[in-house]
């Protein structure tokens, strides 16, 4: 309603035109669309002046009703449109306040978050894993909670085979608990592998030569002390192919630890006993430290120990039906913790276990 509309309004019908006014300022004043609602409810509303006064609108003298009848519902028309109006504008005005005080730059440098990395053992691992890889053999997995079976008896170490007093087994089925009678039924007891030689048993299983495995993992043994935890990881390799020899053994490792160590390192290999190999070897990595010429951390001996090793015992093969006539292979193993610690030159293997972030950061 423009100035003049409202002129005239106020000549013809002051009331009214008083309360268009009054609602249209109470409208206007509302701050906020809470109370623009209680403004619509006071000015047009079933309570309101304006409902009351159309209402009234069949009792009044004739003359009044057509003038006071057709005011009435364009105030009514034109406070509605204003309290629509009124709204948008309240709602823009909640928009850019809450765009202007919530307003984000995401243009901003971030929270540094820090990144963790792999654990050293993880790391050795996919090193020792991308050595053997790289010439062509496959990685091979299996149950850290192992039969007797694989961990022991196949691998040539029978019930009753002293070799077994070596490793302190943690027994998950105790053979003597479930089967007291019979000592031959021993090799059904359950066990946490105490090396990852079990692995060779069942690719062997799995599939005829030629086999070129590693398998890395963790095992487990009752010892804890400055230089055993109860749990460990180790590194398997295994080959059976048709005329391999221990020069293929020897040969296969130097390549081995030049890689992982970097650097020309010379190698030796000691006789040894395994029960699953023969002939048996230990492999020795000369001490970077002292040049070979001998100090405390190779015990003045100028070479580190660092795998076991050998030839495959023909007997294991008889386990998985391969014929030892027809082919031989070899297998090693190591441990990964003192690779790391020969390679990083870490003092105490209880630090990987400690897990205290300055250590592992520097790797
Ligand atoms: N399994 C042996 C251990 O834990 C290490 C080992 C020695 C693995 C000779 C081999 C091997 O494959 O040929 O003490």
């Amino acid at each position: 309603m423009d100035d003049a509309e409202l002129q005239i309004l106020r000549q013809r019908a002051p009331g009214l035109a008083a309360l268009y006014t009054t609602a249209r300022d109470t409208i206007l004043r509302a701050a906020d669309v809470a109370a623009l609602e209680q403004a619509r409810v006071s000015t047009l509303g079933r309570k309101s002046a304006l409902t009351e006064l159309l209402r009234s609108i069949p009792t009044l003298p004739a003359v009044d009703r057509p003038l006071l009848g057709k005011g009435g519902n364009a105030v009514r028309r034109e406070l509605e449109a204003l309290v629509e109006e009124r709204e948008a504008e309240l709602r823009r005005e909640a928009l850019s306040a809450s765009l202007a005080h919530e307003r984000l730059d995401v243009t901003l440098p971030g929270q540094p978050f820090p990144a963790g990395h792999e654990h050293l053992i993880s790391q050795t691992m996919r090193e020792v894993e991308d050595i053997f890889i790289g010439l062509g053999y496959r990685i091979a997995e299996g149950p850290e909670v192992e039969l007797d079976y694989y961990n022991f008896t196949a691998l040539n170490t029978p019930p009753s085979h002293p070799a077994r007093s070596a490793h302190d087994t943690f027994w998950v089925v105790e053979p003597r608990e479930t089967m007291p009678e019979a000592v031959m039924d021993a090799d059904r007891g359950v066990l946490l592998r105490t090396h990852t030689s079990p692995v060779q048993v069942r690719v062997m299983e799995q599939q005829r030569p030629p086999v070129y495995v590693v398998c890395l993992g963790k095992v487990y043994r009752r010892d804890s002390d400055a230089t055993h935890t109860p749990m460990f990881h180790q590194v398997e390799g295994l080959v059976v192919d048709e005329g391999i020899t221990l020069a293929d053994l020897k040969g296969t490792l130097h390549h081995f630890t030049q890689e992982f160590f970097g650097g020309e390192r010379a190698i030796r290999i000691r006789p040894h006993f395994f029960p699953f190999t023969e002939p048996s070897i230990e492999v020795d990595v000369s001490c970077e430290l002292c040049g070979g010429k001998g100090c405390r951390s190779c015990k003045h001996s100028g070479w580190l120990e660092i795998m076991g090793a050998g030839m495959v015992d023909p007997a294991v093969y008889d386990f998985v039906d391969y014929d030892p006539e027809k082919v031989s292979g070899f297998a090693f193993g190591m441990g990964v913790e003192r690779m790391a610690m020969l390679k990083h030159g870490i003092p105490d293997l209880r630090l990987f276990y400690d897990n205290d972030v300055r250590f592992l950061r520097q790797f």
